[in-house]
């Protein structure tokens, strides 16, 4: 097939704070893909759930979770100056909600909840049904998409995650703890590899890019001679 006109899916899993969405940013604008960052849906359910009585008092209430998800209608709108979509609920921009220490506590329970996973796969595989799509999330490389035709698995150390992630909370301007971020971080690697239902996990033929010390060019790089590979087969 012709190399350039052949478009792919490309599953981008991994940990969390690894730098998953700006390596996907990145090359869906080298290849003019769309890109589709499926934590930020599983995220605002977690916020929809937080605003309307799904998450009370630090209790998740799953029943009432399932109940309200007829309710929800996430789309998503391409925004030039991020270089990539920004995501919607009920029409509402929830880009900036979806972010917080709040969200990020929940998000975990939230996202292994079967019917939660149900409605937000089924989305995700219309999204990408005509190829062209990164899509970067936990289980694309084995549920999503199990015939992407590029699977990397990325990862970083766990502190070198916290470090980033309190960097750009910090210039956010948001009052945060280092300590309470590291240990989200590894709570959610626990939660996301242990869960019932599609656990975080390598698929077996994902090739893995651990960018602990690397630069965005390097990995760039590496990306590179990574897509020259699977056009070529
Ligand atoms: O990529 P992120 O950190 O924004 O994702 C937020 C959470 O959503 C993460 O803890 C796990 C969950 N998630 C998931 O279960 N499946 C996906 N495809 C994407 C994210």
């Amino acid at each position: 097939m012709d190399r350039d006109s052949r478009k792919i899916v490309i599953a981008l899993d991994g940990h969390s704070s690894c730098g998953k969405s700006t390596f996907a940013k990145a090359i869906a604008a080298r290849l003019g893909y769309i890109f589709i960052d499926t934590g930020a849906m599983y995220r605002s359910v977690t916020l929809y759930a937080l605003e309307n009585g799904g998450i009370v008092d630090g209790i998740v209430d799953e029943d009432a979770i399932v109940a309200l998800l007829d309710q929800i209608e996430i789309t998503f709108r391409f925004n030039p100056t991020r270089g990539a979509s920004d995501i919607y609920v009920n029409g509402e921009l929830v880009e900036g909600k979806i972010r917080t220490i709040e969200v990020s506590n929940f998000v975990s329970a939230v996202s292994s909840i079967a019917a939660v996973r149900t409605k937000l796969v089924a989305m995700q595989q219309q999204m990408g049904r005509k190829r062209g799509v990164v899509m970067d999330g936990r289980d694309i490389g084995t549920v999503v998409f199990p015939d992407a035709e590029l699977k990397i698995f990325m990862t970083a150390e766990p502190k070198v995650r916290a470090e980033r992630r309190y960097a750009e909370l910090k210039a956010k301007g948001d009052d945060v703890c280092f300590e309470e971020i590291l240990e989200n971080v590894i709570a959610r690697d626990k939660a996301d590899s242990t869960r019932a239902i599609s656990p975080l996990r390598k698929a077996d033929d994902a090739i893995v890019l651990d960018n602990s010390y690397m630069t965005v060019e390097q990995q760039m790089e590496w990306f590179d001679a990574q897509l020259a590979r699977v056009l070529s087969l």
